[in-house]
């Protein structure tokens, strides 16, 4: 093992079953496909340091969503390219057998940022990839439109046709996102924006655009505002019409997410989940950004999003504790005795019955002076991670980060939480996902408690079990 390596497989903080690079940077999922039976994703990665910086394509692939095998770096800059400063987001579609990548690239004319789509193919199922020679295929926005942003392409086939949508934002309107056609991949045709939003409510620039149908609507996803959005709605004449908006995510550490539809038609979702503590942090730890845990998309009956883990990250569950009927009161301030830990599922369900909120507290020190809530307010009808006081190191991110939850009259709030070290995933009714990051200094910040304010909440039910880490053989990094 490298110093590197040590260093890593020691850090207390870094993930043991959410997927990362073997060391360094990550952002963005890219180019998310299924292909003859694997899940492959691709991702932003600075594979020489852990900041943003230079952007490689790195790779992974996996048989269950769960345990990912690295792959060499699919695409980096090349010297002198259209991508000379990096190779930006962008996708990855099946061209009768030919798996091709679309993605930006980026360079420098005068200080000005240049971003082009370029497209990449491998002829070795996906394990080395050529760029087009001919790269750029879309070499400037649309004439006569004043852009925000071009960029992260989002490519699929309707027909004998190509559609590409590039993320962008039309100045002093909002983002938008453009769509083009094509019938071989290389020659576009700038058609029209797709949608359009309003700048003060969703942002000036769309990034990262995913499009695709879900039951009988279709699904529009855009990264802005430090969020992902969602919009719901309906396609037809090739413009989309939304009829919902909504938030994948309300933690505030999720974004750019991507989707894929897999061989039994789940249409599965990868986001990527960011650090809250300092650069000079994220550079020394030497490793920075993870990959959300796949969530499953569906509709909902009143026709939002619904989002939950894949089902595959059972298989991760070891010794399992159960309980129930848990009278939640204002004065419960002692710990769950018998379990603790920092790499835990917890399935919960709670009944509000009178509490003005009531909590569920993880990483806790046995004097409280580190803890972290996960509660709900039904004054104000929201689901919360408070970290105040989650960490007690200078250096991280504090606040409590979340947003609302209605439950209707006589609905039960079904936690299912899954504690990765600093990651901390929150799944809420199916509909409702908390992602955030929690930093606890302490070694023995691992106890789990109940608590409610005003009168009593009931748990009626809770499982929980010891999560089992994967191992994520090869490697990221380039070779040298
Ligand atoms: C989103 C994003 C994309 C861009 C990429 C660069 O996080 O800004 O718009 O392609 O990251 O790494």
């Amino acid at each position: 093992m490298t110093n590197l390596q040590e260093k890593l497989a020691a850090d207390p903080q870094r993930p043991r079953y959410h997927f990362l690079p073997s060391a360094n940077w990550m952002n963005d999922p890219n180019g998310t496909i299924f292909w003859k039976g694997k899940y492959h994703v691709f991702y932003q990665h600075n594979p020489y340091v852990a900041w943003w910086g230079m952007m490689h394509w790195g790779h992974a692939v996996s048989e269950d969503l769960v345990h990912w095998t690295h792959l060499p770096i699919a695409l980096a800059p090349t010297p002198y390219g259209p991508d000379k400063d990096g190779c930006w987001s962008g996708c990855a579609v099946d061209n009768g057998g030919v798996p091709i990548i679309v993605y930006t690239g980026v360079s420098h004319d005068d200080g000005r940022r240049v971003e082009v789509q370029c497209i990449a193919t491998s002829d070795d199922d996906m394990i080395t990839w050529k760029k087009y020679p001919e790269n750029p295929v879309i070499g400037s926005p649309p004439k006569g439109l004043e852009v925000t942003g071009f960029r992260d392409p989002c490519v699929w086939k309707e027909g004998d046709n190509w559609y590409m949508l590039i993320g962008s934002g039309i100045k002093d309107i909002g983002g938008a996102a453009l769509l083009y056609k094509s019938k071989d991949l290389i020659r576009w045709e700038y058609l029209h924006p797709l949608c359009i939003g309003d700048k003060e409510k969703t942002g000036t620039m769309w990034e990262c655009p995913d499009f695709f149908p879900l039951g009988d609507k279709h699904v529009l996803l855009v990264s802005t505002l430090g969020t992902t959005l969602y919009f719901v709605g309906t396609y037809a004449d090739h413009r989309f019409h939304p009829d919902i908006r909504g938030n994948t995510d309300i933690g505030g550490h999720f974004y750019a997410a991507r989707s894929l539809i897999d061989g039994d038609g789940r249409r599965i979702l990868f986001g990527w989940v960011w650090e809250g503590c300092s650069e000079a942090a994220q550079r020394a730890s030497g490793w920075a950004g993870v990959l959300s845990l796949p969530r499953v998309l569906s509709l909902c009956d009143d026709g939002t999003l619904g989002m939950e883990p894949v089902p595959e990250l059972k298989v991760l569950r070891g010794r399992h504790y159960h309980y129930t009927e848990i009278r939640v009161t204002p004065a419960s301030s002692a710990l769950l005795t018998g379990v603790q830990g920092d790499c835990l599922e917890i399935d919960a369900e709670f009944d509000p019955c009178d509490a003005e909120e009531f909590c569920l507290k993880v990483r806790c020190a046995p004097d409280a002076t580190e803890q972290t809530l996960i509660f709900y307010s039904d004054k104000s009808k929201r689901l919360n991670v408070d970290r105040e006081r989650s960490s007690l190191s200078p250096e991280v991110s504090r606040g409590i980060q979340g947003g609302p939850l209605e439950l209707v009259a006589g609905e039960t709030l079904n936690l299912r939480i899954f504690l990765d070290r600093s990651v901390v995933d929150v799944f809420a009714n199916g509909r409702t996902c908390i992602t955030d990051r929690i930093y606890p200094s302490r070694a023995d910040s691992l106890g789990i408690g109940l608590f409610a304010c005003g009168s009593n909440a009931k748990l009626k039910s809770m499982d929980i079990w010891e999560m089992k880490s994967i191992s994520t053989p090869g490697s990221s990094e380039p070779h040298r």
